[in-house]
């Protein structure tokens, strides 16, 4: 066996972020996915990162579960001071911004092992085939919705993305609104595939336009995948619209109306033809691992990090944030976390 399948076998973690037009079924889309990758038996984190939060209930909570879920956004210093670690070039929380990177002394993340921010913001679903963590960010305010905002609700989301490193067949889905925020501060370079949900309407394919024309200086793998297709039209439509980069599509699901009515029959109980959709949206996910750069991805996080450094968070800190840089720091599957 060559050194490359070794490695592929040993380490295939994966982060994938389903975005879109609001209403297309990014949601809906991420709740199938996920629930694809448990009943295969894999490790997942779920994050709800959507500006409606609704990845709960779509995983099947009722609404006194979903409220009871604990907010990332409201656990920011909690989460940040975990993973400062010891690191010496980041002295508080307070000067600890979203896009503020690890460096030799911080607590990387994992998506098995216990840690404290797992402890604070995750809370276990049980699915068809074991149970996934489910983080929520908590609901959106309007001051969210700004570009730089210091308390943004996906910065504890992004700072998550940034220590996270990998073991053996893990996932992280991450369900996420496509606004100026996460394109601000680079969180749509956090992933290593991202799969844009996009009916087959004019504005539906409007979103994936916007979005390819940020991924494209940053080596972002967007993939289109059609929604609510009812038949050959559509699919031609989002093809002539898209191209190649339509992956797959989905069709009404019966399964998801009756689970919207609080009676979800098993999850192998999918239409076989949805079914099919999630194997290929897996099979299009492990296929990016081979893309996997941590150099670049290190780097990307860096570039992002000076760019809000300085258009508002060198001022919002009153701290020279550039100096959180640590040069030498790549993150990987094998660098080590201290205590
Ligand atoms: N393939 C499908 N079959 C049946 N119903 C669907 C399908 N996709 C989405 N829906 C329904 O369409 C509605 C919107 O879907 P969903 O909430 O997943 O969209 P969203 O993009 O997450 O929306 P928001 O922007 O509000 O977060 C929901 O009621 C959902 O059940
Ligand atoms: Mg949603």
């Amino acid at each position: 066996m060559t050194r490359k399948a070794i490695t592929r076998l040993l380490f295939v973690n994966m982060k994938i972020a389903f975005v879109g037009k609001g209403g297309s079924g990014k949601t809906t889309l991420s709740s199938l996915f996920i629930r694809h990758l448990a009943a295969g038996g894999a490790p997942v984190v779920a994050v709800d990162a959507d500006i409606n939060q609704h990845l709960g209930p779509a995983l099947g909570l009722d609404e006194r579960e979903a409220e009871a879920l604990p907010a990332m956004g409201e656990r920011l210093s909690l989460i940040k001071d975990h993973l400062r670690g010891h690191n010496p070039r980041i002295t508080s929380a307070a000067t600890m911004i979203k896009t503020t990177p690890p460096g030799a002394g911080s607590r990387l993340v994992r998506v098995r092992e216990p840690n404290p921010v797992y402890d604070a913001c995750a809370r276990p679903v049980e699915l068809d085939g074991g149970a996934v963590r489910l983080m929520v960010t908590g609901p959106f305010t309007d001051a969210d919705l700004g570009v730089s905002c210091y308390h943004s609700k996906t910065g504890a989301v992004e700072l998550f993305l940034n220590h996270l490193v990998d073991g053996p067949d893990e996932y992280v889905v991450v369900d996420m609104t496509a606004g100026s925020d996460s394109f601000a501060s680079g969180m749509f370079t956090r992933f290593d595939i991202t799969f844009l949900v996009a009916e087959p309407t004019r504005k539906g394919v409007s979103v994936y336009r916007q979005y390819k024309e940020y991924a494209r200086d940053f080596g972002v793998a967007l993939k289109v995948v059609g929604n609510k297709v009812q038949g050959p039209e559509d699919i031609d439509f989002l093809h002539s619209e898209v191209g190649d980069d339509l992956l797959v599509t989905f069709g009404h699901s019966d399964w998801v109306r009756a689970m919207e009515k609080g009676r979800p029959p098993r999850f192998e109980l999918l239409e076989d033809p949805n079914s099919r959709a999630l194997g290929a949206l897996k099979e299009a996910t492990d296929a990016t691992y081979e893309l996997r750069d941590w150099e670049r991805y290190t780097r990307q996080m860096v570039h992002f990090h000076l760019k809000n450094a300085l258009s508002w968070g060198n001022e919002r800190t009153g701290a020279d944030l550039a100096s959180q840089i640590d040069p030498g720091f790549v993150l990987g599957e094998e660098v080590a976390a201290p205590a």
